[in-house]
């Protein structure tokens, strides 16, 4: 009929990389937009389908959106191929190979529906699809599941060729201050860019291929970022500068929560979570206990592994301490443990397996947290208000932990250290000689953070213009 207007409710693909840290954000993402009345497609591998449904709530918890389905694709990995960082480079050739081509015709043969109104596809891997492949026709959004420092730092790194600054020369090399990134100038040292760049050779395939990737962001329609303006907004309004579509909408677990405040912590977990550590954590003194975790894909060597477990023991303070089954390399039964570690873990430690993080990290007898500085366990930390010790390990999280401890004030950076000696002189420095200091700035971040989900928040805003931006695409 004449005049009469068609509402088509909106139809989005969500797409993240098949690791904890990715699914739970876009997850999240994924019941903000339900909720804001957005049919959502998620799209997951079914390794990743299998553990999530397995160990989560997720298929009660978005049974109540009718139009809300998990779909999978494959990763072409074999089931029981291990999805640690060290097996990384066999996940990357299968996801070029075998599920880009698969997703191509998916998008181009109308697979998800003939409503689909865009994706929002794991920003890191804009190899997911092409951005001049005129057949896709829906906007792809990237969504950037690493701090917006670190990826303004990956954008820079051409330009630090260019400059003589790359490649790092030697060990000897690594504390140079860099004093041309922009936005950042004199915050980063060689040793705090990502771990990529610790090459000799800048032509170095993974170090190209990081440059690209993120170049190639600015192909996206639009890139969101876990993160907000009063954390990162200079280095966000850099970034603007190449992707000028951008929402940051994080915390993006502070926003659900803000929105549903009566509802429990939606659980993603790929594994089993252990819910035994709350109950510790119940009969420990207030700010008492330092949480230990390093996040779903980390891998030790023995030696490293146990140079922590000295240091915690050694700090004669109480740890949680999360020990995923395929964290530690190598066998672990014929090795002795030495006494006295047993003790003291009796006495001060607990472990599991895989923790309920956001609630252990919310607990008051929790007074910081050894992380290897992934962005949801930063942003986890900064909601809660909890300082950081921070062992970095690859790739965006060296710099989120230099931000953390020289930018944000929020702890010490512990990178490229591992002996026992430093472990427990740190903790002490966290959990006691520097714990109002540090307590005190956690504490304003925290406020911040929360602020910035709620109404006239600033992530609360970006939210709300990419839902109306999102239901303007399907008009
Ligand atoms: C990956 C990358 O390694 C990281 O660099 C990037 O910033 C995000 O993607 P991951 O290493 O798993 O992530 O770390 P992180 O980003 O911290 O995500 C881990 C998630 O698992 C967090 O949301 C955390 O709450 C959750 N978790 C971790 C648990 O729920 N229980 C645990 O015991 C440990």
């Amino acid at each position: 009929m004449e005049g009469e207007s068609h509402t088509q409710i909106p139809h989005v693909l969500i797409f993240p990389l098949p690791f904890q840290g990715h699914i739970n954000p876009m997850l999240k993402l994924a019941e903000l937009l339900s909720l804001a009345g957005i049919n959502v497609t998620f799209l997951n591998t079914p390794h990743s389908h299998r553990h999530l449904t397995l160990h989560s709530d997720v298929l009660s918890r978005f049974s109540r959106f009718p139009a809300f389905r998990f779909l999978t694709i494959t990763d072409g990995l074999p089931p029981d191929h291990p999805r640690t960082f060290d097996y990384c480079a066999d996940f990357i050739t299968s996801f070029e190979t075998v599920t880009k081509p698969i997703l191509r015709d998916f998008l181009v043969s109308g697979h998800f529906g003939s409503d689909l109104t865009c994706a929002i596809l794991d920003g890191f891997f804009k190899f997911l699809v092409d951005a001049d492949d005129a057949e896709i026709k829906i906007p792809i959004f990237g969504f950037r599941l690493f701090s917006a420092c670190s990826v303004w730092t990956y954008f820079c790194v051409h330009d630090l060729i260019q400059d003589g600054q790359l490649p790092i020369r030697g060990e000897e090399d690594m504390d140079r201050v860099l004093t041309n990134v922009p936005g950042m100038e004199n915050v980063l040292r060689c040793r705090d860019l990502p771990s990529a760049c610790r090459v000799t050779d800048t032509n170095d395939s993974v170090l190209q291929f990081n440059i690209i990737q993120t170049q190639r962001s600015s192909e996206f329609h639009s890139v969101i970022f876990n993160s907000f303006e009063d954390l990162e907004g200079p280095v966000l309004e850099k970034i603007r500068t190449l992707c000028p579509n951008l929402y940051a909408i994080g915390p993006l677990h502070a926003l659900l929560k803000a929105k549903l405040p009566n509802e429990t912590e939606c659980l993603n977990n790929l594994w089993e979570v252990d819910r035994s550590c709350l109950k510790w954590l119940d009969n420990q003194p207030p700010g008492s206990v330092i949480y230990v975790s390093f996040g779903s894909i980390t891998v030790m060597g023995r030696e490293k592994f146990m140079e922590f477990w000295h240091g915690l023991v050694d700090s004669g303070r109480n740890f949680l301490w999360v020990i995923r089954p395929d964290m530690v390399r190598g066998k672990n039964g014929d090795v002795e443990i030495p006494a006295e570690l047993e003790e003291g873990t009796r006495k001060r430690g607990y472990t599991v397996g895989w923790a309920p993080q956001e609630e252990v990290l919310a607990h008051e007898a929790v007074g910081g947290f050894l992380t290897h500085s992934g962005w949801n366990s930063t942003l986890e930390s900064v909601v809660a208000g909890k300082p950081m010790i921070c062992w970095s390990y690859i790739s965006d999280q060296l710099v989120n932990s230099r931000f953390v401890s020289n930018v944000w004030k929020l702890g010490l950076d512990m990178k490229d250290v591992c002996d026992r000696g430093t472990v427990a002189k740190m903790v002490n420095e966290l959990l006691v000689d520097r714990k109002e200091e540090f307590m005190r700035s956690a504490a304003e971040m925290a406020n911040l953070a929360k602020r910035s989900v709620r109404p006239g928040g600033s992530s609360y805003a970006d939210f709300d213009r990419l839902v109306q931006d999102i239901t303007a695409l399907s008009q």
